[in-house]
């Protein structure tokens, strides 16, 4: 039997080991790499918190010269289910001109990433890419055919590698599935 783990009033199993992860996470870094190669420089901008696993284990396999700012982005207050709400702080820094790279933990509605590429895009940057390490396809129809995505995974929900329930499980090195 596999190990199941309960957090609140969830429980959860594995579903993607720390090691089939990291693999992915370097072969996204090296698929980055190619993109930019020769830029002179990006800026990163890291959704928080989700992102922060993610987006350390990226950035250090990056061989472009970088800036890194961080935004706190969030649509679902706690629960399982995205509210259709999206809070985001303001962006703070000088994005004119600037070649941008969204790291993101996992694109559901989709609303987040909508909401981010306006904002940015309102400030006059000079490209956006984006990079999630998970999508949820069945919730959304943003066109990702640009975007740089880990694993395409159904309907569920899942934590770890920063993913939170209720901000637990967010240190688990994998990542778990709710079982229902
Ligand atoms: P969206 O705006 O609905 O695309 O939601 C994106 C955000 O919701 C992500 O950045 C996560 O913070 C959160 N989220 C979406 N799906 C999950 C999940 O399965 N587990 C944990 N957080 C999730
Ligand atoms: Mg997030």
């Amino acid at each position: 039997m596999s190990e199941i783990k309960t957090i609140l009033d969830l429980q959860f199993k594995e579903f993607i080991s720390p090691d089939v992860i990291a693999k992915r996470v370097h072969e996204i870094a090296q698929s980055l790499n190619e993109h930019f190669a020769g830029a002179e420089e990006i800026t990163v901008l890291i959704t928080l918190k989700g992102a922060f696993i993610f987006a350390a284990d990226v950035v250090r396999q990056l061989n472009i010269p970088m800036r890194i700012e961080m935004i706190r982005a969030s649509s679902y207050r706690g629960g399982t289910i995205s509210t259709g709400v999206v809070m985001t702080d303001p962006l703070i820094g000088d994005y004119a001109g600037k070649h941008i790279l969204i790291i993101e933990d996992i694109i559901d509605s989709g609303r987040t990433i909508t909401e981010l590429k306006s904002m940015l895009e309102t400030a006059n940057i000079a490209s956006c890419t984006i990079v999630s390490l998970f999508s949820k396809p069945d919730q959304h129809q943003i066109d990702l055919s640009t975007a740089y995505i880990g694993f395409t995974i159904p309907a569920v929900f899942i934590i770890g590698y920063g993913l939170d329930y209720q901000e637990q499980g967010r240190e688990l090195p994998g990542i778990w599935q709710c079982i229902d």
